[in-house]
C-alpha cells in the first residue's frame, strides 16, 4: 500500500515538474517571440567628409565594438552556461541586406526588421541619440568592408529564461519603453552637451544614471567625491579618485572614454555635478 502511494506521489511530482518546465519554457518563449511594431525610421546614413570619422568616434564612445567586435564582424561576447550564450551579430553583413531604417530601428528601438525583440542589445542607451548621430554611426557601419561569418542567434539558458519571466532580464524594446519615463534630467542649454555625452554611461549606470544593481554600478552622484582633475584621470586611465584600479569601469574607460577631448570631459563633469547637486 505504502509503495503504491509513494509511486503515485513520485509520478505526481514528475508530472508537476514537466508541466512546470513546459509552462516556464513556453512562458519565456512568449516573452522573446512577442511581435513589435516595425515603424519606419526616416534616418539616413550621413554623407560628407567627416561622417565616417565622426561615426567611428561615436561607435567607440557607445561601445559598439565591445560586443560586435573591433571590425563589427560579430562575436560571442558572453558565454555563461545556464544563463546565456550571447552572440552580437556581424553588422558588416547585416548592412548588406538591411536598409538604413532597419539598422536605425535595431539601434534605437531594439527591434529587428521582422518585429522580433532584440535581446541584450542596449538600445535603451541609444534610444535618444539624435538623427544626426545615428546617421554618422550608419555611415561608419557602411564604410567597413563586409567580411567574417554570419553569427548564430543568442541562446538563452534556463536561468536567463527565468529572468525573462520574473522581469529581471528584459528584452531591448521593453527596456526602451521602461526608460521613456526616466529621461536624463535636463538642466537647460548650458548643460546640454554634457547631458548628450552622459548617454554613454546609461548602458551600465541605468536610464537615469541612478545605478544598476544587476551590473554593480553606483549612482553617478558619486562624482561629487571627484574633483574635475580626478574625473578626467578616471576617464583617461581608469584610476579612481583614490588611485585604485576598478573592475569593469577601468577597462571601459580605457576602451571607450580616453578618446574624449578635455572640453567633452569638462562638459560631462559639469552635467554630472549639476545632477548630483540637484539630487541633494
Ligand atoms: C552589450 C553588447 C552590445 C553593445 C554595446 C551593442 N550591441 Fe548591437 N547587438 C548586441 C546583440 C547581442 C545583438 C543581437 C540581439 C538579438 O538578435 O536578439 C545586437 C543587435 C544589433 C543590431 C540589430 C541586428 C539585427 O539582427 O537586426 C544592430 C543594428 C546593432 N546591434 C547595432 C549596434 C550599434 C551601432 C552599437 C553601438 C552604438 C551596438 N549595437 C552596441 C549587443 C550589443
Ligand atoms: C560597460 C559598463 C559601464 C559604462 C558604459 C560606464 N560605467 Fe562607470 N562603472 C561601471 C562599473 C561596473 C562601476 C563599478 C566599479 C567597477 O566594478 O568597475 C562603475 C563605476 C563608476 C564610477 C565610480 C568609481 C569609484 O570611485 O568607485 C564613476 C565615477 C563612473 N563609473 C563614471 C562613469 C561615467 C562618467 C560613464 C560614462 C561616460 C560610465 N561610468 C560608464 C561600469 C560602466
Amino acid at each position: 500500500m505504502a509503495i503504491k502511494w509513494l509511486t503515485r506521489i513520485a509520478l505526481g511530482l514528475i508530472a508537476l515538474s514537466v508541466v512546470g518546465y513546459l509552462a516556464f519554457y513556453f512562458g519565456s518563449q512568449l516573452v522573446m517571440d512577442k511581435k513589435w511594431p516595425v515603424r519606419p525610421d526616416p534616418v539616413r546614413a550621413a554623407e560628407g567628409p567627416n561622417a565616417v570619422t565622426q561615426g567611428a568616434r561615436l561607435a567607440r564612445l557607445y561601445g559598439c565594438q565591445d560586443c560586435h567586435g573591433t571590425e563589427l564582424r560579430g562575436r560571442l561576447y558572453v558565454d555563461e552556461p545556464g544563463i546565456a550564450s550571447l552572440w552580437a551579430p556581424n553588422l558588416t553583413l547585416k548592412a548588406q541586406t538591411y536598409s538604413d531604417a532597419d539598422l536605425a530601428r535595431g539601434i534605437r528601438a531594439g527591434i529587428d526588421p521582422k518585429g522580433r525583440a532584440l535581446i541584450t542589445m542596449p538600445s535603451v542607451a541609444y534610444s535618444r541619440l539624435s538623427d544626426a548621430e545615428i546617421g554618422e554611426i550608419l555611415a561608419y557601419i557602411r564604410s567597413l568592408r563586409p567580411g567574417g561569418e554570419v553569427r548564430p542567434l543568442s541562446n538563452v539558458g534556463w536561468i536567463g529564461r527565468l529572468g525573462l519571466i520574473t522581469d529581471d532580464y528584459r528584452t531591448a524594446p521593453v527596456e526602451v519603453a521602461n526608460a521613456r519615463d526616466h529621461p536624463l534630467p535636463d538642466f537647460g542649454p548650458r548643460f546640454a552637451a554634457g547631458r548628450g555625452l552622459a548617454r554613454a554611461c546609461v548602458e551600465c549606470h541605468g536610464a537615469d544614471l541612478s545605478g544598476d544593481r544587476g551590473v554593480g554600478t553606483p549612482n553617478l552622484n558619486v562624482v561629487k567625491d571627484y574633483t574635475e582633475a580626478q574625473f578626467e584621470k578616471l576617464l583617461l586611465t581608469g584610476r579612481s579618485n583614490t588611485g585604485h584600479e576598478l573592475d569593469l569601469m577601468s577597462a571601459t574607460a580605457r576602451r571607450r572614454f580616453n578618446g574624449l577631448s578635455s572640453a567633452d570631459m569638462a562638459a560631462l563633469y559639469g552635467y554630472l555635478r549639476q545632477r548630483a547637486k540637484t539630487a541633494e
